[in-house]
C-alpha cells in the first residue's frame, strides 16, 4: 500500500453491558466489518469501562462478554482480519492509564461532558468515583496504546477522542523533548525579537501544556506577522509550536460513524433502557408479534383512513431495510389507503427475519462451540500484547521507569 493511501490503524471498543441489538449492528458493527477490509483493526471488549458504571453488579460482564463477541462475529467481524481482544486481559492498559494520569489536569477530566451528563442520567448509581472520572482517560490509554490513527465512534464519544489528542500532545511535550530541535528553534527565536519571542513561548506553553486552542491561533498569527523571520525560521517555529519534540504517542483522529437512525419497536430510538429493541439474534416469533403491534401513523385508525409515512415509526425501519422503489410503492399505498399497515409491515418483517437468519447462520458455529470464541480471544490478546509491550517499553523509557 502506498504511503498516501495508508489508512493507518483503527481501534474501537464496546462495553459488555447487555445483548446487542439492531442499533448496534447497523450503527457500529457493520461499519467495523467494512473497516477491517481497509485497515489494520483492533476491536476490544471494554470490560473495565463497563465496571466504572456497573461495579455493583460485576456479574454483568461475565454474562455478556462471550455473547457480545458472538454478536460481533455474527455481524461479520472477522478474527482473521481484525484483532479481537478483552481490555482486562491486556493489563498494560492499566499501566498506561496510570502513567497518563500523572500529567492529566483534573480540570480536563471534569470538563468532559459525559462526566456530568452520565452522573445525571444514571442517577441510580453512585458515579462520584475516581474510576468514573478517569473513564475518558482510560479510553485515551486504549487508543494511544495502539498508536491508532482512526477511532470509529458515535457523536457522543467525540469529546473523548479530542481529550485523547490533548493528552497525547501534552505527554509528548513533557516527555518527548528533542535537544537538537529545541536548539534550532531557540536560534530561530532570537531572530524574532526578544519580546515577540517571549510571547510566542508563553502561547506555545498554553497550547501544549494546557490545551488552549486559541493560544495556538494567536501564536500562528504572531509568526506570520513577524517581519524578521525568513521562511525557514517560520516553518521551523510552526513545527515547534505543535510540539517539535519526539512524537511518542501519536494523536488519533475520530472517524465519526454516521448516525444510523434506528427506531425501536415503540418509535423512540432503539435502546435497551427503553425496552424496545430487536436483538441481533432474537426469537422470530417475538419479532413478529412485536412488529405487528408496533404503533403506526395515528391517523390510520381504520383500514380506509389514509396516512402519512413521515408520521410513522415503521417508516423509519423501511428506510433502513427497504429498497427505494418498493418504498415509493408503499408510501403511495399508505397515502391513498390502498394498503393497510399490516400489508406495509409484512415485507419489512420478511427482510428483518432474513437478516436474522444470516446473523444466526454466522453465529451458529460459535454457539455450538464456545471454545472457539475463547481461542479467538486468546490469540487476539497475544497479538494486542505485542503492540502494547512495544508502546509501554517506549513509554517507560521516557517517564523514567525502564531500569535497564
Ligand atoms: N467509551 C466507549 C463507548 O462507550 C467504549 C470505549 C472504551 C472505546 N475504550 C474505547 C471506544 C476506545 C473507542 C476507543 O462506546
Ligand atoms: Fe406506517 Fe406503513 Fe401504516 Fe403508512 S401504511 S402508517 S407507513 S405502517
Amino acid at each position: 500500500m502506498s504511503l498516501h493511501s495508508d489508512p493507518g490503524r483503527i481501534l474501537s471498543g464496546m462495553r459488555p453491558t447487555g445483548r446487542l441489538h439492531l442499533g448496534h449492528y447497523h450503527g457500529v458493527l457493520k461499519n467495523w466489518a467494512v473497516l477491517q477490509e481497509q485497515a489494520e483493526c483492533f476491536f476490544f471488549v471494554a470490560d473495565w469501562h463497563a465496571l466504572t458504571t456497573h461495579y455493583e453488579e460485576p456479574g454483568v460482564m461475565d454474562e455478556n462478554v462471550w455473547e457480545m463477541l458472538i454478536d460481533w462475529l455474527a455481524a461479520g467481524v472477522d478474527p482473521d482480519r481484525a484483532t479481537l481482544f478483552i481490555q482486562s486481559r491486556v493489563p498494560q492498559h492499566a499501566e498506561l492509564h496510570l502513567l497518563l494520569s500523572m500529567v492529566t489536569p483534573l480540570g480536563w477530566l471534569m470538563r468532559v461532558p459525559s462526566f456530568k451528563d452520565q452522573q445525571q442520567k444514571l442517577n441510580d448509581r453512585d458515579l462520584a468515583t475516581y474510576g468514573f472520572l478517569g473513564y475518558p482517560l482510560l479510553q485515551s490509554a486504549d487508543i494511544l496504546m495502539y498508536r491508532a490513527t482512526g477511532v470509529p465512534v458515535g457523536e457522543d464519544q467525540v469529546p473523548h477522542v479530542e481529550l485523547t489528542r490533548e493528552i497525547a500532545r501534552r505527554f509528548n511535550h513533557i516527555f518527548g523533548r528533542d535537544g537538537a530541535f529545541e536548539e534550532k528553534a531557540a536560534d530561530a527565536l532570537t531572530r524574532m525579537g526578544k519580546k515577540p519571542a517571549k510571547e510566542f513561548l508563553r502561547l506555545r506553553r498554553e497550547w501544549l501544556q494546557d490545551g488552549v486552542g486559541s493560544a495556538r491561533e494567536r501564536a500562528l498569527t504572531a509568526l506570520s506577522a513577524s517581519g524578521n523571520l525568513g521562511n525557514e525560521d517560520r516553518e521551523r517555529l510552526m513545527g515547534y509550536l505543535d510540539g517539535g519534540g519526539r512524537e511518542i504517542l501519536p494523536e488519533p483522529g475520530a472517524l465519526l460513524t454516521p448516525a444510523a437512525k434506528m427506531p425501536g419497536l415503540d418509535g423512540q430510538k432503539m435502546s435497551k433502557s427503553y425496552n424496545n429493541t430487536i436483538q441481533m439474534r432474537d426469537d422470530p416469533e417475538r419479532i413478529r408479534t412485536r412488529l405487528m403491534a408496533m404503533p403506526t401513523d395515528p391517523a390510520r385508525q381504520r383500514r380506509h383512513d389514509p396516512g402519512d409515512p413521515e408520521k410513522c415509526p415503521v417508516w423509519d425501519l423501511h428506510q433502513v431495510y427497504t429498497q427505494k422503489t418498493q418504498r415509493e410503492e408503499l408510501a403511495e399505498g399508505c397515502k391513498s389507503a390502498g394498503i393497510g399497515c399490516v400489508d406495509c409491515k409484512k415485507p419489512l418483517l420478511e427482510t428483518i427475519l432474513e437478516e436474522q437468519s444470516v446473523l444466526r447462520a454466522r453465529a451458529r458455529p460459535f454457539e455450538e462451540n464456545p471454545q472457539q470464541v475463547r481461542e479467538i480471544i486468546e490469540s487476539g490478546c497475544e497479538r494486542a500484547k505485542v503492540v502494547a509491550d512495544e508502546t509501554m517499553r517506549e513509554v517507560r523509557a521516557v517517564v523514567g521507569t525502564l531500569y535497564e
